[in-house]
């Protein structure tokens, strides 16, 4: 690995960025609660550290500002931008920014959309879907994976699964990268102008679309969500049935955190295939272990790679003092390549005992709603790689550079060459 120095770290820093494991690797080994400069901002990097901070959410809240909001929550002074708002719904902090016991609440009712029953529902859609998007290249023996199946496949199924018509999918797309441009990136005006017009669009839609299903019940994860009821509440409870703005800001918490991360996690993945490929060949030969695979590229690739804490009150972690209103990043992608929790933590083994015990999805009250959805997912889509596009390698034109973002790892674009199956 290469020789890195922590002097001076910035998180984002563009190179760093590039490839952050060294300065991990460094952290967990020399200051596992990293503090950045002298400020109020503390890197985890340790898994046990990561662990007690994800068990402890009355300290480390999630209560780190509302994302999506329409115009990155901007509209101070810009009447242009503060027009296209007030045509919205007014931004509401739920689940991933909730702490509980309003985030108890989201997490009951929203649960209801994400039973095992409605995600096995959505396979045979996936894997057609993998299918039909795997014919469009295979051809070709040669594919740019992102554009042609790591972007579309998690996009349609989220738009499935919200009954959004073909017709309407190019739209539900500009509405998730409005969504996510929301979260709050550097935008110019213009883009934040665009990005704000989008989420209002996608905030009506979605309004109409719940008001039908309130009318016209369907078996689908929308009825779920209108029909969402506390059941068997605790005294005291609040047992208030969701609004509307609720649910689109649910809505749209689930298009951000679960498009781009299936995307990352299915072109790493493909990264992984090609570099290591005599594991790749052990997986192949024995498809019962596609599931341990995902696995094991969630634990390495981990495209959430961390997640923001506020601090509520004066406390310790792994032996560092950290002061009330500190803000942490919680670093799964480094826990997860703890020497610690997993022998040879850099090497990708499709066997793996414990590679499930990553912590790519977080654990505890935040859990990811989405994560037995982007299992299913995910198992399709290298069982499609696996078995479609044989003898992966990388074809011209990479430069494997990944996206400019401290919490969402991915790489911008990946050219492969394969022999077709047929
Ligand atoms: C490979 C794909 C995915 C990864 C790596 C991932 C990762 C994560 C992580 C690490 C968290 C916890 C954040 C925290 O502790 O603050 C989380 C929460 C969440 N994820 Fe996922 N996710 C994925 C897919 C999905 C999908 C497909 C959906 C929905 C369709 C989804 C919806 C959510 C939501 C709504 C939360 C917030 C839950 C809460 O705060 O209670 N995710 N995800």
């Amino acid at each position: 690995m290469t020789e890195v120095t922590l002097d001076g770290f910035d998180p984002f820093s563009a190179e760093i960025q590039q490839d952050p494991h060294p300065y991990y690797a460094r952290m967990r080994d020399e200051e596992p609660v990293f503090q950045v400069g002298d400020g109020a901002f503390f890197v985890v990097t340790r898994y046990d550290d990561v662990l007690e901070a994800l068990r402890r959410p009355d300290v480390f809240s999630n209560e780190f500002g509302g994302p999506g909001t329409p115009g990155g929550g901007y509209a101070g002074g810009d009447t242009e931008l503060a027009d296209i708002v007030s045509q919205g719904y007014p931004p509401v902090s739920t689940l991933l920014t909730a702490d509980p016991p309003a985030h108890t609440r989201y997490r009951k009712l929203v649960g209801r959309a994400f039973t095992p029953r409605r995600v096995n529902a959505l396979v045979p859609f996936i894997r057609d879907l993998a299918d039909e998007l795997v014919d469009g290249f295979e051809g070709d023996g040669r594919c740019e994976i992102v554009t042609q199946f790591a972007v579309p496949l998690p996009v349609r199924m989220i738009a499935h699964a919200l009954g959004v018509p073909t017709d309407r999918q190019a739209d539900f797309k500009r509405w998730s990268d409005a969504s996510i441009a929301a979260i709050g990136a550097m935008l110019t005006r213009e883009q934040m102008l665009e990005s704000a017009r989008g989420v209002v669009e996608f905030q009506l839609y979605f309004a109409a679309q719940l008001e039908d299903r309130r009318i016209n019940p369907r078996d689908d994860m929308l009825t779920d969500i209108v029909q969402a009821r506390i059941e068997n509440p605790e005294e005291g409870e609040d047992t208030t049935p969701l609004s509307i703005p609720e649910m689109l800001s649910i809505l749209q918490q689930l298009l951000v955190a679960g498009n781009e991360t299936s995307t990352k996690l299915i072109t790493e993945t493909c990264r992984m295939f090609v570099e290591n490929p005599e594991a790749t060949a052990r997986a192949r030969a024995d498809l019962s272990l596609v599931p341990n695979v995902v696995e094991e590229a969630l634990r390495l690739a981990t495209p959430t790679q961390g997640m923001f804490r506020v601090v509520k009150s004066d406390t310790t972690l792994g032996g560092v003092d950290i002061p009330k209103g500190a803000m942490c990043v919680i670093m799964f992608a480094s826990a997860n390549r703890d020497a610690a929790g997993f022998p040879e933590p850099d090497a990708f083994v499709p066997e793996r005992a414990n590679a499930k015990d990553h912590l790519a999805f977080g654990k505890g009250i935040h859990y990811c709603v989405g994560a037995s959805l982007a299992r299913a997912e995910a198992v399709v889509a290298v069982e499609k790689i696996l078995t479609r596009l044989p003898d992966l390698r990388f074809g011209d034109g990479n430069d494997f550079a990944y996206e400019p973002s401290f919490i969402l790892r991915g790489l911008k674009q990946l050219h492969l060459e394969f022999t077709p199956a047929h």
